[in-house]
């Protein structure tokens, strides 16, 4: 693997080929703001749900045409199957309360749900949630998503973390990176038609990611829906700092996106234009 040395950062970039077999390493030196802003993206509201109060939403995906929610917190945290209709949980188990629930993707059958400072991802049968395996990774975990191949991972940085899904090692890095430059607190991602969809952590912002540059190239703006629909049922030291958006999933047959927020009483099917 080749390495170029930039003051106080490195970047190692693997392209992963799809339509080629071989596989090769490639170092991206871009470290500076991009010269463009992200395109606004606007959406609209087609749908409101119920979401279940109790759940501090770490990680959310539809898949098979059923939505999955990790929900965090010592003692509470979660993994459920959960209705669309009404929020209520079809299936679910709980973490020991020494575990701190956090991204969730389903990969191959298989679930794989991130710990916050546990430094564990327990890797599940999807239908029945029985714990097949255990990955150990340095750091914390926040978010998961997968692109086919990898396991894409962000752990609070600006940083994505292309994983093995077989092994967990770190395959390649990409750094995230706006008209202002690296943007971290990347949370909630969600992998979309060769795009990754992120919550920025404590923000009403959801960005629209390029992984082959870490390039933001669109970006929502969630504070109208959050000012109407949730910020009535909180102070706003909670909006700002712990009722936060954080939950993006899609249902590709359908195209419908889904959004949520830790501790909110709604979950919106929201379409971006
Ligand atoms: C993020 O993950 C990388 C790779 O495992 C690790 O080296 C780094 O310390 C982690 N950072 C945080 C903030 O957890
Ligand atoms: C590195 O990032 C820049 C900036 O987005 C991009 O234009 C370029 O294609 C990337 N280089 C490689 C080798 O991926």
């Amino acid at each position: 693997m080749k390495k170029i040395f930039i003051p106080a950062l490195v970047i190692l970039f693997l392209i992963a080929c799809d339509a080629c077999n071989s596989k090769t390493d490639r170092v991206n030196e871009t470290t500076e703001a991009a010269s463009t802003l992200p395109t606004p993206l606007a959406y609209n509201v087609i749908n409101v749900y119920p979401h279940d109060t109790g759940s501090y939403t770490e990680g959310l995906e539809w898949h098979n045409g059923m939505l999955y929610e990790s929900g965090g917190n010592y003692g509470s945290s979660k993994l459920a199957k959960v209705s669309l209709k009404d929020g209520k949980d079809l299936q679910r188990i709980n973490l020991a309360k020494q575990y701190f629930g956090e991204g969730i993707t389903v990969f191959n059958n298989k679930l794989y749900q991130l710990t916050y400072k546990e430094n564990k991802c327990f890797v599940y049968d999807f239908a029945t949630f029985n714990k097949l395996k255990e990955f150990d990774y340095d750091g914390e975990g926040w978010s998961l998503t997968n692109n086919g191949k990898y396991l894409i991972m962000d752990n609070g940085s600006d940083k994505l973390y292309f994983r093995d899904p077989e092994t967990f090692k770190v395959m390649s890095i990409v750094s995230v990176y706006d008209n202002n430059g690296p943007l971290a607190n990347l949370n909630e991602l969600e992998y979309v038609d060769g795009f990754i969809y992120a919550n920025i952590y404590t923000t009403p912002r959801i960005v629209k990611i390029d992984p082959s540059s870490g390039k933001v190239i669109a970006q929502a703006d969630m504070s109208d829906l959050i000012a109407k629909y949730i910020a009535p049922y909180f102070t706003p030291e909670e909006i700002n700092y712990n009722a936060v958006l954080n939950g993006i999933a899609y249902d590709s047959t359908g195209k419908r996106f889904f959004i949520t927020g830790k501790l909110w009483p709604k979950l919106f099917e929201v379409k971006f234009n």
